[in-house]
């Protein structure tokens, strides 16, 4: 299988909206959690110097029409996203800037086929050519599939830290006190 990687643009809004929603109902989560729309992800990262950048991995849909060229001459080849790698800078003040991969998504159907560790490949070389001092992310306890992947390639897990969060509602009410 063919798999392209490239950077996600405006017009792949819908489509990676779609994929976060596909994640979201992975990570066993309601649908009603994702409250960004194609919209935002235009406006919030995939327009120049936005919030976020977004890889994208593209594979052929129909092997049989890959190469082949339309009537016109043009390239028929038809493609189809099936996985993301979405991803921000940070800071460490130990270390300096890091880079936190939000989320990582492969379709089912697709998994297994490396499009994962091709996707970790990329950003391992994005973080190393932006002088990031590591990729940092966090994996649900019970997803052992992936907690497998990420331990297979060489991550390490840091029991020590656990995630803590202030959501907007728990800060109005802390700000009002
Ligand atoms: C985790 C994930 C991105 C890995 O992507 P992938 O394309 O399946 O990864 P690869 O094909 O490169 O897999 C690498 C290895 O991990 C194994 N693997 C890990 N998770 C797997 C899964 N869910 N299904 C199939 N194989 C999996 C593969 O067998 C492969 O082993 P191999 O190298 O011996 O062939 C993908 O499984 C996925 O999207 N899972 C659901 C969403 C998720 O959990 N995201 C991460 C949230 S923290």
């Amino acid at each position: 299988m063919k798999v392209e990687l490239r950077e996600a643009k405006p017009s792949d809004a819908e489509c990676i909206h779609e994929l976060i929603k596909e994640l979201c109902t992975y990570e066993k989560v309601s649908l009603s959690e994702v409250q960004t729309t194609p919209e935002d992800l235009i406006n919030d990262g995939l327009k120049n110097n936005g919030a976020f950048k977004c890889l994208l991995a593209e594979v052929s849909t129909d092997p049989l029409v890959e190469d082949k060229n339309d009537e016109a001459g043009n390239d028929a080849t038809e493609k189809r996203v099936v996985g993301y790698a979405l991803y921000y800078f940070g800071y460490s003040t130990w270390k300096g800037k890091l880079m936190y991969l939000e989320d990582l998504y492969v379709k089912r159907e697709y998994r297994g086929n490396g499009i994962g560790t091709g996707l970790f490949k990329r950003l391992g070389e994005i973080a190393l050519d932006t002088k990031c001092c590591r990729i940092a992310f966090v994996c649900l306890d019970w997803n052992e599939p992936s907690k497998e992947f990420y331990t297979r390639i060489g991550a390490d897990e840091q029991p020590e830290w656990r995630l803590f969060q202030f959501t907007n509602e728990r800060i109005k009410s802390f700000i009002s006190q």
